[in-house]
């Protein structure tokens, strides 16, 4: 089984990381389209004609679902696109309604980080709006992070000045829950709970999407196989020899770690 993860850049092995400790059988196709990163800063037709020339790219190699692994294309992608096509396309969310529903909970604020794009799309403040959250959600574009993760810089002094005045205008303890709105951000975790309390949580789309993934091909009868991944010998002088047990206790062992 092959699935094609989708993003402008790296932020998108935030996703297929998960994907990889989910869904360990399948086969992965990782297209970056770094000839037009960063989406954040670019039209939403611009995006839109990014995500089809990828989308067409991957039907040509015949995948069997796809993770567009990038909120920003996400946000402007259009759904009816998803007619175009024979395979099942997945998309991001912001991890908004978990942050909010904690939260909650704990009396404090929710500030979601994410594309200047992604922040203004109709689907974003649509969520927020379903989730009757508006006055408790604020919003911060980062674009930067999305540049120096392309430069393969995480940790510099450089990331972190560049935090510290983004973040001045905010008072960051009145927030308990932070959304990563942007695949490209989790390469950032370490500097970014840093900068705000130990107890503030960092909430990531990605096992979402990837648990969304399991769900839709389960429903289409499509299963990573361990065929193609693994070849048993075993001694009991039968040919073939009978390995449906062996990957069936492999396989829910995997599961189970
Ligand atoms: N990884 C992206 C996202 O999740 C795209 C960032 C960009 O290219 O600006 O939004």
């Amino acid at each position: 089984m092959k699935i094609g993860f989708f993003d402008s850049g790296i932020g998108g092995l935030t996703v297929l990381g998960h994907a990889l400790k989910i869904l360990p059988f399948a086969d992965y196709i990782y297209y970056a389209d770094i000839k037009h990163v960063p989406y954040g800063e670019k039209t939403k037709n611009e995006v839109r004609q990014y995500v089809q020339k990828a989308m067409d790219y991957m039907a040509e190699i015949k995948v069997d679902a796809v993770v567009i692994a990038c909120n920003t294309a996400t946000s402007v992608a259009d759904m009816k696109l998803r007619r175009n096509y024979n395979f099942p396309i997945i998309g991001m969310e912001p991890a908004v309604k978990p942050a909010v529903a904690y939260c909650k909970e704990i009396g404090k604020k929710v500030l979601v980080l994410a594309t200047s794009l992604t922040l203004r799309e109709e689907k974003f403040n649509q969520l927020v709006h379903r989730l009757d959250a508006t006055e408790m959600v604020d919003t911060l574009a980062l674009g930067g992070l999305v540049k120096f993760a392309e430069q393969f810089e995480f940790d510099t002094e450089a990331v972190h000045q560049y935090l510290q005045k983004e973040f001045a205008p905010l008072v960051l303890s009145d927030y308990g829950a932070v959304v990563l709105g942007c695949t490209h951000f989790p390469l950032f975790n370490k500097v970014l709970q840093q900068s705000f309390t130990e107890d503030t949580v960092l909430f990531d789309g990605s096992v979402g999407a990837i648990n969304h993934l399991c769900d839709i091909l389960e429903q289409k009868g499509v299963a990573p196989s361990l065929d193609d991944k693994i070849k048993f010998v075993i001694t009991n002088g039968n040919l073939p020899p009978n390995d449906v047990d062996y990957k069936k206790i492999l396989q829910a062992y995997v599961h189970s770690i």
